[in-house]
């Protein structure tokens, strides 16, 4: 989605804009812009990458700028289009969506402001401009404007002859950063990672916040503050990150680097239980022991592979504690009639912990008074942590790529540690099968180690996949969302359309699809269902259908004529599809290299979804 990058500082802050897009690239974007004062303005805007704007911006020098890179929702990707918007003398760039623009530009078309973009954003640039003939600076300005706009923003804004930037967020991601040694300054940005190269110093925004930024102080005003500009208190966090988190180092695409960061990834998720041989429900925060004791029933919220993440957990979940669990997506959740029920835990899933639908559905599960709240999130401070009661952070690191790996499996590692929990405070698990479970979890790390080095196999996989236009993936129990989280993975970094099907289903309907031209991957682990899923490759085999497998080292399934078999090194029982899921990461990582399609930016796609 849209980042933004501001900057106020005695040194030239163009090539800090600049670096800072390129930080951001990852989230998704299709043109990109930055205004600079000098005092006056200059606004600088291309489609394409943020290299083409660097080439534009070289040899300008600036101690004030704004940057953005776009992601189109209201009109097409267009230099038009692209931010900063201006009116007269002001700027402004923007990541979210305004709901009232219609209203709000016939108001501002009546006033007389001409529009030249189909942007959503070019309404606050007029709305901010026209508020200053009553509002004696910048910063009321933008604290009066905002006060009208209805949808979610974050957004920076600066003006002519004024020395200072004013940013201000609502549902959407905004954070400060306060610049350190002899070049200072201060800075905003969509997140940390656009910051690392001036500052660690980050305070997050909150909701309604608005904040003034000048060379040596920033200022922050809560919206309740209103009339009276009252000072909001912001702790200052001091960043973990380190610069190499975000390199992509001896790696070609984010994607490849994260596949193989899992191993790394899970093994520091998991350095939370240490050598424990019992885990204690405080792993979920502080409230953990009170709010989990009573829970009866289980609701997991979130989208896409944070989705299918909470699908396996449900098995696990189901299976080890005994509680029943629903998993939804998000946005169903936040707009359909449903059950509430204040003993049951809600579990928010979200890598990037901005994810508009899973936030609103977890506000919407509050405001029906459900109050046990869990989020497992990536992302420290990020909206969906603060929003629940209870958190677990995974620990896989920035996750640059669009396509999400490393973050899915630490997400099962989390999701593992509370099915466990729950168990045990369900009387369900003896002492020694709680320490059983907790050494196959922490023999993960390198179980995973051992699937990657299938990839020379999965590459030459990939190489007959490229020419197909369609794939079937099938799985059952708990390795039916792997299927699907295997399908999705293809058609979004592909664009081969695939489909993830409980193998079961196969003869209620897509079988009609098997031909010659369809390839059938099939996760095929040694469990109970194994003859099962036989019966099902077959009745693909038979129709002419070219079949791949993911067995286990001892799956009874042999490969044939047009059944090609790729055996996982160990059999893992319950946690298998934290294994399983790797082949089709790397598989379809490798045919998206063979289509030679943007592996790490997939087209139409942004990395933290953070509008409708
Ligand atoms: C797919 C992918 C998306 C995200 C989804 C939720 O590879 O990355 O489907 O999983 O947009 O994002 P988070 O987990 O940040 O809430």
């Amino acid at each position: 989605m849209c980042g933004i990058v501001a900057a106020v500082a005695a040194r030239n802050i163009v090539p800090v804009l600049i670096e800072g897009l390129t930080r951001l690239e990852y989230r998704g974007y299709d043109s990109a812009g930055l205004a600079l004062l000098n005092p006056t303005l200059t606004r600088l805007r291309s489609v394409g990458r943020v290299a083409e704007l660097a080439a534009q911006a070289a040899g300008q020098t600036a101690h004030h700028g704004i940057a953005h890179t776009r992601w189109a929702t209201h009109g097409v990707p267009s230099e038009r289009n692209a931010h900063p918007h201006v009116s007269a003398g002001l700027a402004v760039v923007h990541n979210g969506i305004i709901e009232n623009y219609v209203e709000l530009k016939q108001e501002l078309l009546a006033a007389g402001y001409v529009f030249n973009s189909d942007t959503d954003t070019e309404v606050i640039a007029h709305l901010i401009q026209h508020t200053l003939q009553s509002a004696p600076d910048l910063f009321a300005a933008v604290r009066l404007a905002t006060a009208r706009l209805t949808g979610a923003y974050a957004i920076a804004v600066l003006r002519e002859w004024d020395d200072s930037i004013v940013v201000a967020r609502h549902g959407a991601p905004l954070l400060l950063g306060l610049g350190q040694g002899e070049n200072g300054g201060n800075y905003a940005a969509s997140d940390a990672a656009a910051l690392l190269q001036v500052t660690r110093r980050m305070i997050y925004l909150e909701d309604g916040d608005v904040a003034e930024l000048r060379r040596d102080a920033i200022r922050i005003v809560a919206a309740d503050g209103t009339a009276a500009h009252v000072p909001a208190d912001r702790p200052v966090h001091e960043s973990t990150l380190s610069a190499d988190d975000v390199e992509l180092g001896e790696y070609r695409h984010y994607m490849q680097k994260e596949i193989f960061e899992q191993p790394q990834a899970l093994a520091a998720t998991l350095e939370m239980i240490g050598g424990a041989q019992t885990l204690s429900p405080n792993l979920f925060g502080v409230a953990a022991p009170e709010m989990l004791g009573g829970v009866r029933s289980v609701l997991i919220l979130a989208c896409g592979t944070s989705y299918h993440a909470g699908l396996v957990a449900r098995y696990w979940i189901e299976q080890l504690a005994g509680i029943p669990c629903s998993v939804e997506i998000a946005s169903e959740y936040r707009y359909r009639v449903s059950v509430p029920n204040s003993e049951q835990l809600v579990v928010a899933i979200s890598q990037s912990g901005e994810t508009a639908d899973t936030l609103a559905s977890v506000k919407h599960a509050r405001a029906l008074g459900m109050g046990r709240t869990l989020a497992i999130c990536n992302v420290p401070e990020s909206a969906i942590v603060r929003e629940c009661a209870l958190r677990f952070l995974t620990r896989a690191g920035p996750e640059i790529g669009v396509a999400s790996t490393k973050a899915f499996t630490t997400q099962l590692a989390a999701l593992f540690l509370l099915a466990v929990t729950l168990a045990k405070q369900a009387g369900r698990l003896s002492a020694g099968q709680e320490a059983e479970q907790l050494v196959a979890l922490r023999h993960l790390p390198v179980a995973v180690q051992k699937v990657l080095a299938l990839e020379p196999e999965i590459k030459a996989w990939a190489a007959r996949f490229a020419a197909k236009q369609h794939a079937l993936f099938l799985g059952r129990g708990h390795h039916y969302p792997i299927a699907l989280e295997g399908a999705l993975k293809l058609k979004e970094i592909s664009y081969i359309h695939a489909e993830g099907y409980p193998a079961g289903e196969l003869k209620h309907g897509p079988l009609a699809l098997v031909d010659k031209d369809m390839p059938v991957i099939s996760i095929a682990p040694n469990d109970a269902l194994l003859e099962k899923l036989k019966s099902n490759l077959k009745e693909v085999a038979a129709r002419g259908g070219e079949l791949y497998v993911f067995a286990d080292a001892d799956s009874a399934v042999d490969a044939e004529d047009g059944v090609h078999v790729l055996r996982l090194p160990e059999h893992y029982g319950l946690l298998s599809p934290v294994l399983h899921v790797v082949p089709l990461q790397l598989l379809s990582y490798h045919v998206a290299l063979v289509k030679g399609t943007d592996v790490d930016k997939p087209r139409n796609l942004a990395k933290s979804v953070t509008v409708e």
